[in-house]
C-alpha cells in the first residue's frame, strides 16, 4: 500500500453533527523506533505489546461550520481546557487534512481522559493519537458506510502515525510491528501491523508493572531526541541493530525462548538511552532510581533464575516485565525491593492488552 490509498473516497454526504468516543491503550516497545525520516517515516522497524491498564478515552463530537479555511476545535483533557496540548493537535490536523479534508469542515470539541494521572510522566502521545485517530476514522465511516473493517484500522493507524510514530502501534493488540521488514510479511512504514505469525504461550498474558520513577515533565520530548540521531555517529549500525534485533525477536516470539527475550528486550532498552547519551547535544533521562531498580532486577534474576527483566521507554519510569507464570514472585519482589525507589511508591499493574474499542456513548 502507498500513501495515495488513503486518500480520501467519500460516497455519502457528510453529517451535520455528532458525537463518536475511543478508548485506546498505550503501548510499550520491545525494539525501539528512535530516529525517523520526513513525514513520520521510521529509521527501522519497531515491535511493542500493547498495554490494556495505560488508556486514553476520548469522545470527539462534531458540528459543521461555516467556513473552511481553517481547523476548529475545543480541547479538554478530564473536563478542564488543555491550551498546551492545542499545538500538537494543530499540526497533527494539518499533517493528516490531505487524507481526511473534512477535519476542515467542522468544529470539534475534543474530550480527553487517561486512565494514568497525567503527572506520571507516561506518555500519553501514543493512546491519545491513536484514540483521536480512530474518532475520525468514524467519522469518515459515517461518509463510506461500506468501509471494510480492516481498512478502517489501517487507515486509523496510518493517520494516528502522524499525529506521533509510537501511536500508529496502539490500536490492536497484542503484538504490533511498524516498519518495513522483510521476514514480516505486510509490515509497513506507514502503519502498524498486528503481528501475523504465532506467538508462543510464554508471552501470552505477559506482565507490564510500571515504576514511576520519576512524574515530572521529560527535558527532553521524544520528538527533539528523534531528530538528534540525524548526523549521529551511531544512527546507522544502530538501525541496523535495530532491524536484526526484530529478526531474532521474530525466532524468539516462536519458540518461547525467555532467556533470550531478556538478552533483546535489555539491550533494546539500555541502546535507547545510550543513543541519547551520546547524540550532540547529549542528555540522560534515566535518574539514580532507574539504575537502582535496574541493578535490583538483575540481582533477583541472577538469584532466582526468574526471567524477569526491564526496560524503558524516553522516560525514567522503569517497565517492568515478565510472563504469568512467576507473577506471585515478581510482585512480591517488586513490593519489598523496588517500590522503595518509586517516587512516592507509585506503580503502575499493567499487562499485554487486546487493543481500542469504540465506546458506546449514552442517550440523553
Ligand atoms: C522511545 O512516538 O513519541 O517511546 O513520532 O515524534 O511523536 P514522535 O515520537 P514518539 O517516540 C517514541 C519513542 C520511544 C520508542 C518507541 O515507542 O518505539
Amino acid at each position: 500500500m502507498t500513501e495515495k490509498d488513503f486518500l480520501p473516497k467519500h460516497t455519502e454526504a457528510l453529517p451535520e453533527s455528532g458525537k463518536v468516543a475511543w478508548k485506546a491503550p498505550s503501548n510499550i516497545a520491545l525494539v525501539k523506533y528512535w530516529g525517523k525520516k520526513e513525514n513520520q517515516i521510521p529509521a527501522n522497524p519497531s515491535i511493542s505489546f500493547t498495554l490494556d491498564a495505560c488508556a486514553t478515552r476520548t469522545t470527539l463530537s462534531f458540528q459543521k461550520k461555516e467556513t473552511t479555511s481553517k481547523f476548529s476545535f475545543d480541547l479538554y483533557l478530564d473536563g478542564k481546557p488543555k491550551a498546551d496540548f492545542k499545538p500538537k493537535i494543530e499540526v497533527f490536523f494539518d499533517r493528516i487534512a490531505e487524507y481526511v479534508p473534512f477535519v476542515k469542515e467542522y468544529h470539534f470539541v475534543i474530550e480527553t481522559s487517561n486512565s494514568f494521572p497525567h503527572s506520571s510522566g507516561i506518555a500519553s502521545s501514543a493512546s491519545g493519537m491513536s484514540a483521536l485517530a480512530l474518532c475520525l476514522m468514524d467519522l469518515e465511516r459515517h461518509m463510506q458506510p461500506n468501509m471494510d473493517p480492516s481498512f478502517f484500522m489501517r487507515k486509523a493507524s496510518f493517520l494516528a502515525r502522524l499525529g506521533s510514530g509510537s501511536a500508529c502501534r496502539s490500536l490492536e493488540g497484542d503484538l504490533v510491528v511498524w516498519g518495513k521488514h522483510e521476514s514480516i510479511e505486510g509490515s509497513s512504514n506507514l502503519f502498524g501491523l498486528k503481528y501475523p505469525y504465532k506467538v508462543h504461550d510464554n508471552f501470552k498474558h505477559y506482565h507490564d508493572t510500571i515504576l514511576l520513577v520519576d512524574k515530572g515533565e521529560k527535558q527532553v520530548s521524544s520528538t527533539v531526541g528523534h531528530n538528534l540521531m540525524h548526523g549521529h555517529p551511531f544512527a546507522e549500525e544502530r538501525f541496523k541493530q535495530a532491524y536484526h534485533n526484530l529478526t531474532s525477536l521474530q525466532t524468539i516470539l516462536e519458540s518461547g525462548d525467555l532467556e533470550e527475550f531478556v538478552k533483546v528486550v535489555e539491550s533494546e532498552a539500555l541502546t535507547l538511552h545510550a543513543m541519547m547519551m551520546s547524540s550532540n547535544p547529549y542528555f540522560i533521562l534515566m535518574k539514580p532510581n532507574t539504575l537502582e531498580i535496574i541493578n535490583k532486577i538483575w540481582g533477583f534474576r541472577k538469584e532466582t533464575g526468574m526471567p524477569v527483566c526491564f526496560t524503558l521507554d524516553a522516560g525514567a519510569n522503569v517497565h517492568v516485565l515478565y510472563p504469568e507464570s512467576i507473577k506471585d514472585s515478581v510482585i512480591q519482589f517488586i513490593q519489598d525491593e523496588l517500590v522503595a525507589h518509586c517516587d512516592n511508591g507509585h506503580y503502575i499493574c499493567d499487562r499485554i492488552g487486546t487493543g481500542a474499542k469504540e465506546l458506546i456513548i449514552p442517550k440523553k
